[in-house]
């Protein structure tokens, strides 16, 4: 029988709005050939630009509807500038927009941020003497707790901002599902590029802040269960250094939320760019997928940016769904956009801006919507395959 998924697509702002459609499109191309995948789309308006309109970040239908209804949600990205150049902000300061991006990992619960990082051929990286061949691992980032806790603040004497504070909570509950989820990520692929060894590295700053030592605490507790994967360490600063040097090496990594941060856009460099970053927030009930890049306002309207990250975010949404709901027609879909994805960046003649670069150089520059169509036409023609 087939089942319907309600999806909630929330484009946002910026870019946001010309990669989701992209992510959208393609989704469609695979519900038109594979029988049996059916996604019921509610587009909602939120983010900076509807908070200038409408006082709020998103409509309260909006987020009934995230909340309680969809069975997952593609979400673009959020932020968006004035026309004097500063940033659309709440009346306590933060960003318009964070109170969905950021708010919707703590209320949902959603404490695996996970981010692949995978080189596609066709794609070029900043590492010299790095192919496909070397960059492949999954960076797991906790997405609920650290220095994202919603602990903060800032003390003013005489008018002046003089003390500003920022609590960075660790739990043992936290960490703990992160890592079980990172162990059980490895224990679904096929190791490390360099050796093909299931390994889980765990990147903290034990050797000083007393939260990452509890978090390897955990760490080492929860590696029990798993005698197939191999226990790996790092501190942070030391393993910027070994991505760059070594990525082959890693398989898993799973990381505090902040450090999480950094590391998966340094991830994200050297698989070509925040244009081919996709990444899932996932708990036990909720999944929110989205590209790891932001709103970028400069390229707005310009139809320049790369849709393939919000279209990589929609096949690891299927994927999740797939396993989670044990639908095969969801893990084909995800099967299907990961190889047209793959085959449009080989070939080499269709890519944006970001991606004509080294080999690619004298790529004559495609649109978003051409990216997206072209990708779109190649589900079709795998799909029609079998
Ligand atoms: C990300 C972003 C967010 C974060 C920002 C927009 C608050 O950088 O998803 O990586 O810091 O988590
Ligand atoms: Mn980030």
């Amino acid at each position: 029988m087939t089942r319907k998924y309600k999806l909630a697509v929330l484009p946002g702002d910026g870019i946001g709005r010309e990669v989701t459609p992209q992510a959208v499109r393609v989704l469609e191309a695979a519900e038109e050939t594979i029988s049996g995948l059916r996604l019921e789309k509610h587009e909602f308006e939120c983010g900076g630009e509807y908070y200038l309109t409408a006082g709020r970040e998103w409509s309260k239908e909006a987020e009934t509807f995230v909340k309680n209804e969809a069975d997952a949600v593609l979400l673009g990205a959020v932020g968006a500038v004035r026309a004097d150049g500063e940033s659309v902000r709440l009346p306590d300061g933060n960003l318009a927009g964070y109170g969905i991006a950021i708010g919707l990992r703590m209320d949902l619960d959603l404490y695996a941020n996970v981010r692949p990082v995978k080189l596609y051929q066709g794609v070029p990286t900043p590492l010299a003497d790095k192919d496909p061949r070397h960059i492949d691992m999954v960076i797991v980032r906790e997405n609920t707790e650290g220095l994202y806790a919603p602990i903060r603040g800032s003390f003013s004497r005489g008018g002046s901002k003089e003390m500003a504070v920022d609590v960075r909570i660790i739990t043992r509950k936290g960490s703990e599902r992160v890592v079980k989820f990172s162990f059980e990520q490895s224990m679904i692929r096929n190791g490390a590029p360099a050796d093909g060894v299931r390994r889980v590295t765990c990147v903290d700053k034990s050797n000083l802040l007393a939260g990452c030592q509890l978090f390897r605490e955990v760490f080492n507790q929860v590696a029990e269960q798993f005698p197939q994967v191999q226990r790996d360490y790092s501190y942070v600063d030391a393993w910027t250094q070994w991505c760059v040097r070594k990525p082959e090496y890693y398989d898993l990594v799973v990381a505090p939320n902040e450090f999480g941060d950094i590391i998966t856009d340094l991830g994200a460099a050297i698989q070509g760019g925040l244009g081919v970053a996709p990444a899932g927030n996932i708990g036990d009930k909720h999944g929110v997928f989205e590209p790891v890049h932001g709103s970028a306002p400069k390229h707005y309207g310009k139809n320049d940016a790369n849709p393939v990250a919000s279209i990589l975010a929609s096949s690891m949404m299927l994927d999740w769904l797939g396993s989670r709901r044990r639908d095969r027609s969801c893990l084909e879909g995800a099967r299907i956009i990961r190889e047209s994805v793959a085959k449009v960046l080989k070939d080499g003649r269709t890519r944006t801006y970001d991606l004509c670069l080294g080999p690619w150089a004298s790529v004559k520059p495609s649109s978003t919507d051409y990216v997206g169509a072209r990708i779109a036409d190649t589900v079709k023609k795998i799909g029609s395959q079998g």
